[in-house]
């Protein structure tokens, strides 16, 4: 292929600098809340060792000397209820935000058009009757 036309299809490839941009909040984004949910699962499992030591049991059996793949993963039933437990206990997004784009009810509530509304998502977790 000559080069002109090489460059020419590489330059259609590269990212502009918004998607750049966009790229690495997202990166950002994923990489803290996920360390959030591996520390916090971390300290659960030190606290509690019998979990500790079942998850062991499964990840134990169900891998045995492979490394984890996506097959092997969706098998491992016990890890990912602590998981899910975890992100209940300490979720790395305590609340989100939304605007209102149209006036609107939220159950016998009235909220109009515009109204900043913020979901406080770690309440609602511990929150016996939700
Ligand atoms: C335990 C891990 C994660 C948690 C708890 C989490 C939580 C959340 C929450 C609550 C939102 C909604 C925020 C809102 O609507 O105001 C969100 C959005 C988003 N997250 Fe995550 N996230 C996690 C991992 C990741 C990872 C690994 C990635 C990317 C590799 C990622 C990318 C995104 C993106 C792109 C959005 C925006 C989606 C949209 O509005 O269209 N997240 N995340």
């Amino acid at each position: 292929m000559p080069e002109a036309r090489l460059l020419e299809q590489e330059r259609h490839q590269m990212l502009t600098t918004v998607e750049i941009a966009n790229e690495c909040k997202t990166f950002f984004a994923g990489q803290d809340t996920t360390s959030h949910l591996l520390t916090w699962t971390m300290f659960l499992l030190s606290r509690y060792s019998e979990w500790q030591e079942k998850l062991r049991e499964e990840v134990v059996r169900e891998c045995s000397d492979a490394v984890p793949s996506p097959d092997i993963i969706t098998k491992l039933k016990l890890v990912n209820m602590v998981l899910l437990e975890s992100l209940r206990l300490y979720n790395p997004v305590v609340f989100v935000r939304r605007a209102a784009g149209s006036d609107t009810h939220v159950s016998s509530i009235r909220v109009p058009k515009g109204t900043l509304l913020s979901i406080p998502i770690a309440p609602l977790h511990r929150d016996k009757d939700v």
